[in-house]
């Protein structure tokens, strides 16, 4: 019965689908052209509108060379390549689009520009044609409330390259009508898209938790404690596919700072979104990444100073580790599984002891304040990664008093097992753990907030960013009394309230 059910909807659904044949995509800029080879590639109609009719015009040239290069590579067959470019029509009057069943907007980001397009829209189409934008910024609501029938609009908000981002943000405005976003849902499963549903709110998902992905690593850069090579390569080496300074230089520090402006001002001023003086001061100087030369990085063709690593050590022949299980837990089981060791297991929270110093993961506070709750004399916390047993680096920070002989015995066990070691001042939750910690906090509330659900913003995560694991994956991963011990915990070091724990997290425990 429930099947049948189930069954039935799933037909209608095709059904609605079925009945977008004809697509109208207005704006033929880098999304827009996109936009059109997308649903160009899934036999439906486009019709692709510019204010420029030439630039339009170059812009299907262009995708017709650039399918013929996929042509050239086997990757599609000369056939595939005619059916799609034969199913983009470049027109010049913009009345040509009135009987589409869907009509995606992809011109420039400006609310006026946006609705007087709209209003005239309404006017042209059918009065039950479903309008998408695909804003990156604007409210969906915003944008819709120039219709008289708000009801047609969603936001459908792709990623560039559209053709190849799987991810489709599927935004509801206050009053997009549960079929309208039905649709938008069924449209990207068309499209071989995976959907996310997300309500009209400043950055949508993936803009809005990725900010500390960017804040945290420019905030750490303003107290100096690290250099963008030194938390490029931890931030790569946990586990994500860039580091944030390489991919701020990639998107260009104009852009990124005008987003976190964005975001920042449409959040009332919430210290969390707060942009960076560094990147201000960048743009003054147009030093914006790799399109002018320069970012955080020199493009000229010299070398980024390389990350230095501390030198070969002897290790430790005697090492205790934690009978029962740690955080640290891959990590001791290297330690365990090389026959060079001899192991000792001891009971307790400390997941490895070294003579006299405790190692632990960090939990945002200072070796020194920590140290007062383990017995050993000397204390050492390692940072995140997703996985201790693959990750190449240690990142570790010692008590100011630890003696350099008992670090270089640390630092040498880990050399043994096969990691490269880096030693940092004793700052809390180091690079890492700081990040992935506010990433999550941020996952957390959107949720608390009803801007997505769970799976939601995991997947919209891994396929728009292409992050290793989904943010609430992860906080179950690490722990959730860990994450808000560590954020409390920096929350007590900074005293700014960018680090307060969202009470999704909480409820969790
Ligand atoms: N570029 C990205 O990475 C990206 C990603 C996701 C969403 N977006 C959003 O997509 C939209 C388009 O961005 P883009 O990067 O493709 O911009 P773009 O500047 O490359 O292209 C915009 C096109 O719209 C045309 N245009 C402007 N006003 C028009 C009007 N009134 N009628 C018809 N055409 C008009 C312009 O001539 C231009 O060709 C924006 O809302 C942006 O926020 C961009």
């Amino acid at each position: 019965m429930l099947l049948k059910k189930k069954e039935n909807l799933s037909l209608r659904a095709n059904n609605m689908i079925e009945d977008i044949k004809k697509v109208g995509v207005i704006g033929a800029g880098t999304m827009g052209i996109g936009i059109a080879e997308v649903a160009a590639s899934h036999n439906q109609q486009v019709y692709l509108y510019d204010l420029d009719f030439e630039f339009a015009n170059d812009a299907k040239s262009t995708l017709a060379k650039r399918l013929q290069s996929r042509v050239n590579r086997n990757k599609i067959s000369p056939e595939r390549r005619q059916s799609i470019v034969d199913n983009v029509f470049v027109i010049a009057d913009l009345n040509k689009i009135s009987d589409c069943q869907l009509v995606i907007e992809a011109i420039i980001e400006n609310l006026e520009v946006k609705q007087k397009l709209f209003k005239k829209l309404q006017g042209i189409c059918h009065p039950d044609v479903l309008f998408a934008s695909n804003t990156s910024s604007i409210s969906v609501t915003a944008i819709a409330a120039a219709l008289d029938k708000p009801e047609n609009m969603i936001g459908l908000h792709f990623f560039n390259p559209a053709p190849v981002m799987k991810l489709v943000e599927v935004i509801a405005g206050l009053k997009s009508s549960k079929t309208n976003l039905d649709k938008g849902l069924q449209l990207c499963k068309h499209w071989d898209k995976t959907a996310v549903l997300a309500q009209s709110s400043p950055g949508f998902i993936v803009n809005r938790v990725a900010r500390p992905f960017y804040g945290e690593a420019l905030k750490m850069l303003q107290e100096r404690l690290f250099t963008p090579e030194t938390m490029d390569a931890l931030i790569t080496s946990a586990g994500f596919r860039m580091g944030p300074f390489t991919l701020m230089d990639l998107i260009g520090i104009d852009i990124n700072y005008s987003v976190s402006q964005t975001v920042f001002a449409s959040m009332y001023h919430d210290p969390r979104y707060r942009p960076s003086l560094i990147q201000a001061e960048m743009v003054a100087a147009n030093l914006l990444g790799k399109k002018t030369g320069e970012g955080f990085y020199k493009y000229d063709g010299t070398d980024k100073a390389k990350v230095v690593f501390e030198s070969e050590q002897e290790p430790a022949k005697h090492i205790s580790v934690c009978k029962d299980s740690t955080q640290l837990d891959l990590l001791t089981t290297q330690l365990k599984n090389n026959n060079y060791f001899v192991i000792d297991e001891h009971k307790g929270g400390v997941s490895i002891i070294i003579d006299d110093c405790a190692i632990l993961l960090s939990n945002g506070q200072t070796c020194l304040e920590r140290s007062t709750n383990v017995v050993q004399k000397h204390m050492a916390q390692i940072d995140l990664t997703l996985n201790f047993s693959d990750c190449e680096i240690i990142h570790i920070a010692f008590d100011r008093k630890c003696p350099a002989y008992l670090r270089n015995k640390v630092v040498g066990t880990f050399q043994k097992i096969g990691k490269n070691v880096l030693i940092c001042d004793d700052v809390p939750a180091l690079i890492v753990m700081r990040t992935v910690c506010m990433l999550i906090n941020e996952a957390a509330d959107a949720v608390e907030n009803c801007v997505c659900s769970a799976i939601d913003v995991d997947m919209a995560m891994r396929k728009g960013v292409n992050y290793p694991i989904g943010l609430i994956d992860w906080a179950d991963r690490i722990g959730y009394h860990h994450v808000i011990e560590t954020l409390e915990n920096l929350h007590h070091w900074f005293g700014d309230d960018r680090y307060r724990v969202s009470p999704w997290l909480r409820k969790r425990c």
